[in-house]
């Protein structure tokens, strides 16, 4: 099985309507104009939509922050700019990030899934999405609105969270946990978390430290890595980076990930754009991470 694996693709608008300024999205409009749309290059959607398409995956998982302010004109632009990979919602995962919920009203009105929410099973999280007999996505929504960067996962989501896992036993032997905010983050990474950090991450970490082999697939902090956190065994953390984001430092190309899953070994690709063209860069390879499972 191939699933690309991308997030913080931060789609933007200028609005210059006064009205549409008020409350945090002054914020987010002010970061914008200092600078945020100069690295965040809307002109490279063509071409990543084109190499996504040619990898031909089983599935795509956006992890989140599709948009930059939640403005309906941000989401009305990435359905149109996103269609080709659209068409089949049974191929395609999309879970909210922070700045998919950006404003009290975005969040109160659940814009995000107005626009994006065919391509999850359903509206409250957590869920249980099966890709195939033995592979699953575990949903988790840790957005909160206006106030802060910093997520907070809801209880009773981990506690729902926790029996959809239990029940489903051997049709999530390979687990894939989609949530936006990293729960950790690999060596200079982790400072860069700290500010826009899950809150209460380490009950989430907790509980992953128990359920045995998972990806976790996340996005939040602009930067490409897959690492195994020292105090969660079972786990590969995944985190694509920005594919149109140029960080300042020119350290993180933008890119997206290919993850292959075939039988229980797990590969990660990551394709990342020079400037110039896609370039591969192998990133992991974990044999036998999943255990032995059929071929798939
Ligand atoms: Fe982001
Ligand atoms: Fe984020």
């Amino acid at each position: 099985m191939r699933i690309v694996h991308l997030s913080d693709i931060h789609f933007w608008q200028y609005e210059f309507n006064p009205l549409r300024l008020l409350s945090k999205r002054l914020t987010g409009m002010a970061a914008l104009l200092a600078g945020r749309a100069r690295r965040f290059r809307l002109a490279g959607v063509p071409r990543l939509v084109e190499r996504v398409n040619r990898l031909e995956p089983d599935h795509i998982l956006i992890t989140g922050d599709m948009t930059t302010t939640a403005l309906p004109d941000e989401f009305r632009a990435a359905r149109r700019a996103l269609a080709s990979w659209l068409s089949d919602p049974s191929r395609v995962t999309i879970i909210p990030g922070n700045h998919d919920r950006y404003t009290w009203w975005a969040h109160r009105s659940r814009r995000f899934e107005a626009f994006l929410g065919e391509f999850a099973p359903r509206r409250e999280y957590p869920w249980l999405r099966r890709l195939d007999p033995v592979t699953a996505i575990l949903g988790l929504d840790p957005t909160r609105a206006a106030v802060t960067a910093r997520g907070k996962l809801p209880r009773r989501q981990l506690v729902e969270a926790r029996r959809l896992v239990e029940r489903a036993g051997n049709q999530a032997a390979r687990l894939i946990v989609a949530c936006h905010y990293p729960i950790a983050a690999p060596g200079d990474q982790a400072r860069r978390l700290t500010p826009k950090r899950m809150i209460n991450a380490r009950e989430l970490r907790d509980w992953l430290a128990t359920v045995g082999p998972h990806l976790y697939c996340c996005g939040h902090v602009h930067a490409t890595w897959a690492f195994r956190p020292e105090d969660v065994p079972g786990q590969l953390c995944l985190n694509p980076g920005a594919p149109l984001f140029w960080s300042r430092s020119g350290r993180n190309p933008p890119g997206f990930l290919e993850i292959i899953l075939d039988g229980g070994h797990v590969e990660a690709l990551h394709h990342a754009w020079t400037g110039e063209g896609w370039e591969v860069r192998p990133l992991c390879r974990e044999e036998g991470f999943f255990g032995t499972i059929g071929q798939g």
